[in-house]
């Protein structure tokens, strides 16, 4: 493995990642459990409050999870600056979790209260983060395309948790606070913040750090990365500074579709291009992720473009299932499975120079049986859920529930099981 160039003396104790991964789980399982119940109502338009509520299982608690617990370990050991209030980080990883099922109960039932309740706590949670991570990012020594992108992705973050914040008191609908008129512009900066700007800028950023590290494939040059982080970041954070301009929406849809044509088109045939030149050729269930990710990209902008221009009703629901469940839960899989077994292996290797046993080998902590296994489970999910989506079927639907559920269980079973193996037998 390359470890080369990354502080990793500075790494946070294990237990703050992983009070992030521990909820992935949960919320995988959640998200099941609703379209179980719920059904193909779910996956017909984006604009019904349900939906909504099962996009931020997504968005917040899967992928938001497992990007807010890597940023502690990443800041130190890729840009070099402590986080600073690391004992928090559990009680943020707390506010986060019952911040987006409050927000998911609230969109769900209609429930001011819930919504209200979810709004408090994600501020909460946005403030305990964003300060300390960003103090530490706009303090960092190291240089370098990476830094930028997470830099670039916390305060895209920042500009989307205030516009969701606004939406979601819209939702409450109260004297104080109606729905904003311009909420479809509103919303429109906001997904595009949520996706390319933090979403896509970090999965660029970090797969800049985790292909070579991981798979000896060797990323863009550093004038190619720096491009694609301000390309996934400028054109949406634009789009903010226009809507409180009041720029028109063609203008917005313009900025926000650049940012899509960089993190669905650009990056994942980078991705793919230096996977097939990687050094370390031997087959590893892990990549088969990255792949899918990748293939699951330009499929989402080609039904952006479809919701774009056509009447085509499914485009704006396969857009969503492809951008989360394709593109970004597929990778945020693929990493994990390299990551935490990583983490523990390197954890045990410290406690071991201070007199604890012997740590097994990484390949020994996160089975290449169990992740080729949550592979084919993801894969299964991924397809009934296209089928569920384009054929409005829904006992599809209600199936494509019961894998994602299944996901939930079979991912958790795979964490607590590498974690026990990383013990050891004493
Ligand atoms: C920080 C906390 C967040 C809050 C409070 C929040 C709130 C909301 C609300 C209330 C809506 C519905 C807007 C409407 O009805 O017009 C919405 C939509 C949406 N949000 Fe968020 N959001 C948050 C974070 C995120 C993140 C991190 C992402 C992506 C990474 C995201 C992606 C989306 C998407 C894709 C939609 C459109 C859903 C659809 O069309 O069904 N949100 N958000």
């Amino acid at each position: 493995m390359n470890t080369a160039g990354l502080s990793l003396d500075q790494a946070p104790p294990l237990r703050v990642p992983l009070a992030f991964y521990t909820l992935i789980p949960v919320f995988l399982a959640l998200g099941g459990g609703l379209l179980a119940h719920d059904g193909v109502a779910l996956l017909v338009t984006g604009w019904a409050p349900p939906t909504m509520a099962l996009v931020h299982v997504f968005t917040l608690g899967v992928l938001g999870a497992a990007m807010w617990g890597s940023m502690y370990p990443l800041v130190p050991v890729v840009a070099g600056a402590r986080v600073p209030g690391l004992a928090l980080a559990p009680a943020v990883a707390a506010a986060l979790g019952l911040g987006a099922s409050a927000l998911v109960v609230g969109l769900r039932f209609g429930s001011p209260v819930a919504l209200l309740m979810g709004g408090a706590l994600l501020a909460l949670a946005l403030v305990a983060f964003l300060g300390p991570v960003g103090w530490a990012l706009g303090r960092a020594p190291a240089r370098g395309a990476t830094v930028l992108g997470l830099r670039l992705g916390v305060l895209c973050l920042a500009a989307l948790g205030g516009l969701g914040l606004r939406l979601a008191l819209g939702h409450t609908r109260t004297e104080a606070w109606p729905m904003p008129d311009a909420r479809a512009d509103l919303l429109l900066v906001h997904v595009g913040l949520g996706l390319f700007g933090w979403l896509g800028g970090l999965i660029a950023a970090v797969a800049g750090q985790v292909m070579p590290m991981f798979f000896l494939a060797r990323g863009p040059g550093p004038a190619v990365a720096t491009g694609l982080a301000l390309a996934h970041a400028l054109p949406p954070l634009a789009a903010a500074v226009g809507l409180g301009l009041g720029w028109p929406t063609p203008w917005l849809l313009a900025l926000i579709g650049m940012a899509a044509v960089a993190a669905f088109g650009v990056q994942p045939v980078l991705v793919l291009v230096a996977l097939a030149r990687r050094k370390r050729r031997r087959p590893e269930a892990s990549l088969r992720f990255f792949v899918v990710s990748a293939l699951a990209a330009p499929l989402a902008l080609a039904a952006g473009v479809a919701l774009a221009r056509t009447d085509y009703p499914p485009a704006g629901p396969l857009l969503g299932w492809l951008a989360l469940a394709g593109w970004a839960l597929s990778l945020v899989l693929g990493m994990l499975s390299r990551i935490v077994p990583f983490l523990l292996w390197f954890h045990g290797v410290s406690q071991a120079d201070e007199g604890r046993g012997p740590v097994p080998p990484m390949k020994r902590l996160w089975l290449e049986t169990e992740v080729a296994g949550l592979w084919w489970l993801h894969s299964a999910m991924l397809l009934c859920g296209l089928a569920a989506i384009t054929l409005t079927n829904d006992l599809l639907a209600r199936a494509t529930g019961g894998l994602l559920f299944g996901e939930g269980v079979g991912l958790a079973l795979s964490l607590r099981r590498a974690v026990v193996r990383a013990r050891g037998p004493g």
